[in-house]
């Protein structure tokens, strides 16, 4: 519950004065912090979130079902066939620029592919490996 208000209250403060990749990351550096005393963000890690398959889900085995192998190319999703633009910021400049659409798309796609939402920590990994790439 805690977490969930944190975000909301990052989500509120931020939706007037657009975020970076960075200030996203960081929060969910300092929430997954707070799990885990000294957590890092790994792009390693974020890298295979990106691309392992859970099959939760025929349709959406993987984040890689909708976004593709490579996060700096334009997507399609896997079940409507609309376009999605890349996911890297360096490739698609509006990227993690507003908190509640990444929240709400983070609680989404995580539910489908994982059956469950993604943790602070592996947000932090997620945007991490994205901004940065390996
Ligand atoms: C069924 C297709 C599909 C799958 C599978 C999928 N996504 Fe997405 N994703 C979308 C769509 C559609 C959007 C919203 C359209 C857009 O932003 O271009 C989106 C947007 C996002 C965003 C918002 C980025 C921003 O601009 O802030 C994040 C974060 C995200 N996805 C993460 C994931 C993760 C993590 C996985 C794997 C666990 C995943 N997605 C798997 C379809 C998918």
């Amino acid at each position: 519950m805690k977490q969930i208000m944190f975000i909301a209250l990052l989500a509120a403060s931020a939706a007037a004065a657009a975020a970076t990749p960075q200030q996203l990351m960081q929060t969910y550096t300092e929430l997954a912090a707070r799990q885990a005393p000294g957590y890092q963000p790994s792009a390693r890690r974020g890298a295979e979130l990106y691309s392992r398959r859970f099959a939760v889900s025929d349709k959406m085995p993987a984040c890689t079902a909708c976004h593709t192998d490579s996060p700096v190319q334009p997507g399609q999703h896997a079940v409507t066939g609309k376009a999605i633009k890349p996911l890297a910021p360096r490739a698609e400049a509006a990227r993690f620029s507003d908190p509640a659409k990444t929240e709400k798309w983070f609680r989404r796609n995580c539910t489908e592919v994982l059956g469950r939402e993604c943790s602070a920590a592996e947000k932090a990994d997620f945007v991490q490996f994205l901004a940065e790439g390996l």
